[in-house]
């Protein structure tokens, strides 16, 4: 597969790790913020990465990887992105206006993409112009390290276009799984959420502590659960639970919103489940 023009839009914390994964596999890559401080911390993190993975001998030229994410704050910069990637906040009507806008930049033989977690692919391509091209690529935190991405195909997502979603996701060596039922929280998160749910319910008889044990050391998961959602983000996690609810699907954490009506965001922001600081 040639080596693609890509754009990814929000810098936060799934959107500055897909930029990074699709530059080391050779992609040149816009990366779009409209905030930016956002913009900022998110080539931060990119570069705090890369030099992990160089200590670990796994890339040798951190500057040419880096050199290939050019940072923009103004969409009609992209106008020339042959996949877009739109990575902002688990909200419908922020997702659509960026579909809306990006559907008028780029051209129409452009492939654009969501990372959502929990909004049915069909809901979002109502924004889309020509909607044949939409499709989900639902990357998991952190994208570098993580090697699943589910693709997923929207109601109109065009058959050609899912198959080189799946491509595209081998190309930068992660193993895709093929979603062709679009229904909330496609595959993983089907569990993923049924997890939290059960784990905050016993909130009412065990400490975090304690669940996050179980966790750990009886069902081996590499991280606590509740460490897992402070990871990915309360106020990530938040948002999705209200989205999925609003549809149908039972996620409910009370102490989830505590949290996040509290700024506790998890390990982004020093507090969440855990103190991070
Ligand atoms: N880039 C480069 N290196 C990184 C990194 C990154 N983004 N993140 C962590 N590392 C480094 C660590 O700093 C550490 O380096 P040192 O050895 O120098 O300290 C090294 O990788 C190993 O990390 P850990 O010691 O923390 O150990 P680990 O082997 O457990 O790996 C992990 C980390 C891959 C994150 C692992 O804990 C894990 O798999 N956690 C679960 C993650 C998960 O389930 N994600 C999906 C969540 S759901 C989602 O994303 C989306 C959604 O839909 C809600």
């Amino acid at each position: 597969m040639h080596k693609l023009k890509v754009a990814v839009i929000g810098a936060g914390v799934m959107g500055h790790g897909i930029a990074e994964v699709f530059s080391l596999y050779g992609n040149e890559v816009y990366l779009y913020d409209k905030y930016p401080d956002a913009l900022e911390k998110g080539l931060k993190n990119i570069l705090w990465s890369l030099n992990k993975l160089k200590e670990k001998g796994k890339i040798t030229d951190t500057e040419r990887v880096f050199s290939r994410i050019k940072p923009v704050n103004d969409l009609s910069q992209i106008s020339d992105a042959e996949l877009v990637i739109e990575a902002v906040s688990e909200n419908l009507d922020l997702k659509s206006s960026v579909f809306k806008q990006v559907s008028k930049i780029v051209s129409k033989d452009s492939i654009i993409a969501t990372n959502t977690s929990s909004l049915p692919i069909s809901e979002l391509a109502q924004s889309v112009e020509n909607p044949h091209r939409f499709l989900g690529l639902h990357f998991f935190n952190p994208p570098v390290l993580m090697k699943l991405v589910e693709v997923v195909k929207g109601v109109k997502t065009d058959d050609l276009i899912f198959s080189k979603g799946i491509e595209i996701i081998k190309s930068i060596e992660k193993v895709p799984i093929p979603v062709r039922k679009d229904v909330i929280g496609f595959v993983v998160n089907r569990i993923l959420f049924r997890i939290f749910t059960s784990a905050c319910k016993l909130l009412k008889e065990y400490s975090v502590e304690e669940i996050d044990s179980l966790a750990k050391y009886i069902l081996e998961f590499p991280m606590g659960i509740f460490e897992l959602l402070d990871y990915t983000g309360i106020d990530t996690n938040y948002l999705i639970s209200n989205e999925v609810r609003k549809r149908g699907f039972d996620f409910t954490c009370e102490i989830l919103k505590e949290l996040y009506e509290k700024g506790y965001y998890g390990a982004k922001v020093g507090k969440g489940f855990y103190d991070w600081s």
